[in-house]
Parts: structure tokens; sequence; C-alpha cells
């Protein structure tokens, strides 16, 4: 369902919103408005933008000058989106039933039910195999749960079912696993973070586990969301390729490197929990927006449609 995006306009310190346009994502929107609403009163400009809540990016990589849209996510290379913080992170999809019908949001609660799992499951106490549970959003997540098949004593990968499924060949033909709640990850040793329809929300949730994290990213397709370029490889994270034909070695040697391997889980964890609490997203909003409306030449004012949010 192609959709216009949402517009959005901040008018002497007030949220307006072209009305028309969140039918399909309502909680989307609103997940996005929990910061525009605290951003609002702080602006010393007025501003006008858009904001795309769907997940894949629109703004493609051309020579031309590229129009101003606002995605979470986004591949590096292939979009010129301007990035913004999830909606995720105060309400809205993805959605699973049972375990996540109102979405996954409320970043609040859940980074400290994460971080009290983490602390019921220290390092000695986690599975010692790499894990993954997630659906086919892209054909790329095939490498882990080929993987998995090949070397079960290793890696242990699984696709559930998504919402769009329709046969067994949406799982491999293999019968689709029960859903694994975020918590409960923790209870393994090795996480593996990959792309879904764009860059996959789990990543900020399974670093707050204290395992450690396996994320698949290339350095020319890069799917991002705003807070990636902040973490380094081999010290927040071990990087793997897309295809994961390096996986077993990186996992044979984090196993042969125990005390390594715990010290790059615990800082995963720690970066998450000191930089990307709710204060830090509030904060990256409210420069964004004064960063962008520098950057308007015009000064933007009310017209039809535009209601207050
Ligand atoms: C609001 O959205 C409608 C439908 O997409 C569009 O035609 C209209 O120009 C928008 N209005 C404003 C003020 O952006
Ligand atoms: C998270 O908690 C802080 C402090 O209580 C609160 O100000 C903020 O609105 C909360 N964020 C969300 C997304 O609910
Ligand atoms: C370790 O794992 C067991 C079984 O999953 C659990 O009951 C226990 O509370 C865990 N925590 C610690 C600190 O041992």
């Amino acid at each position: 369902t192609a959709s216009t995006p949402p517009s959005y306009k901040i008018i002497d310190g007030k949220l307006y919103r072209n009305s028309s346009e969140c039918r399909h994502f309502s909680a989307r929107c609103s997940g996005v408005e929990h910061y525009l609403l605290r951003a609002a009163p702080r602006m010393s400009r007025n501003v006008e933008f858009v904001i795309n809540v769907a997940d894949y990016p629109l703004v493609p990589e051309t020579p031309l000058r590229p129009a101003p849209v606002m995605s979470f996510s986004k591949s590096d290379g292939r979009h010129r989106d301007v990035l913004y913080p999830t909606w995720s992170f105060s309400q809205g999809g993805p959605c699973l039933h049972p375990i996540y019908s109102n979405g996954i949001g409320d970043w609040n609660g859940t980074r400290q039910q994460l971080l009290a799992v983490a602390q019921a499951h220290p390092w000695s106490n986690k599975t010692d195999v790499a894990f993954f549970r997630g659906s086919r959003t892209s054909q790329e997540r095939d490498a882990v749960v080929l993987l998995s098949l090949a070397k079960p004593e290793l890696f242990d990968a699984r696709y559930t079912k998504n919402q769009a499924y329709k046969s067994a060949a949406d799982t491999l033909n293999l019968e689709p696993a029960p859903y694994v709640s975020l918590p409960e990850h923790c209870k393994y040793r090795y996480l593996i973070n990959m792309r879904g329809v764009a860059a996959s929300f789990r990543l900020r949730h399974i670093l707050l586990c204290g395992s450690a994290v396996l994320h698949a990213v290339d350095k020319n397709s890069n799917w991002r969301e705003f807070f990636y370029p902040a973490m380094r490889p081999w010290i927040h994270y071990v990087p793997l390729l897309p295809n994961l034909r390096d996986a077993e070695d990186k996992l044979l040697f984090l196993r042969a490197n125990p005390d390594w391997a715990k010290r790059l889980a615990a800082e995963g964890a720690h970066f998450i929990d000191k930089h990307l609490r709710d204060s830090d997203v509030a904060c990256y909003w409210l420069r964004l927006l004064r960063r962008f409306s520098r950057l308007l030449s015009y000064d933007a004012t009310l017209r039809d449609n535009m209601r207050p949010v």
C-alpha cells in the first residue's frame, strides 16, 4: 500500500501534521510524534519535514538533488534518506503475535527488562551456541539457517513465520519455529544479527543481553540505523560478511578466546546502556530538527490540511 509519507511542521513551537496521511501506520506516527512533541517547544526556527514511517527508505542514490525525506534506516551507498530514530523507541511495530502484539516499542521498559535478564544470565550461564530466530524478511538470512543445518553444534538458527507467510518455502521447507522474545535471546552466548526488510530492529536489544553479537555488515551496502556509525567492529560487535562465509571461523575464535569474547559482549551492552537512553534519542531528534531547520531557505508557514498534533 503506497501512501504519501506524513508531513509535519513545527511553527512557533507547536507541532502540526498533514492529517490525511497516518492512516496505515497510526502507532508509528504516534511513536515519532512522542519525540517531535518534546522537541517542538525547543525549536527556535520554524521547520517543515517529511517522515517516511514505512520500513524501506525512499530516496535513491542519484546524481540529482535528493528530496529531503527522513527514514529510520537506509543502505549506505544506495539511499540518501536522512536518518531519524525509529518510532519503536516509543511505540509501534514490528508486531509479532502473540509475544509483541502491540509492537516492540517502549524502549524505556524494554531496556530495563533486558538488563535484568542479562544479569540473570551471566556469561558463564549462557548456552555456548550462536542463536538466531526471525522471519525471512530478506533472503540474505537464508545463510544463517543453512549454516545451522550444516553445523548444529555451533549455530541454532531457524525461521519463524512472518505476517506475509504463504508456504513452507518461506521457512526454507522447515517447520516454522516458535517466536522467541528478545529477553529469551539473552540465554545464548552469541547472537547473530542480519538485515531484514531494512536494518534489523533487534540489534540494540540483543546488544543489551551481554552476549557477543555477530553482526552481518557489508561496507558497500551497510543497512543501518542512526546510531550504528558510533559503534566499532571488534569492540562492540564482531562483524560478519553478509553471506556468513566467515561466521564459523569467527565463532570458533570467540569460543577459543572466552575472556576476550566476554569483554566484547560487555562493551556492546555498555555502549547501548550508556549511549542509547531515551534522553539520547530525544537529544538526537532535537539536534536533527535544529540542523534541518537551518537548511531551509524560506520560512515555513501553515497551510490547509495541517492539524495540531
Ligand atoms: C496533505 O496531504 C495531501 C495528500 O497527500 C496533499 O495533497 C496536500 O498537499 C498535503 N498538504 C500539505 C499542506 O502538505
Ligand atoms: C522514558 O522515560 C522518561 C523518564 O521517565 C520519560 O520522560 C520519557 O517520556 C519516556 N519515553 C518514552 C518513549 O515513553
Ligand atoms: C543460570 O541458569 C539457570 C537455568 O537457566 C537459572 O535457573 C539460573 O537462575 C541462572 N542464573 C545464574 C546466576 O546462575
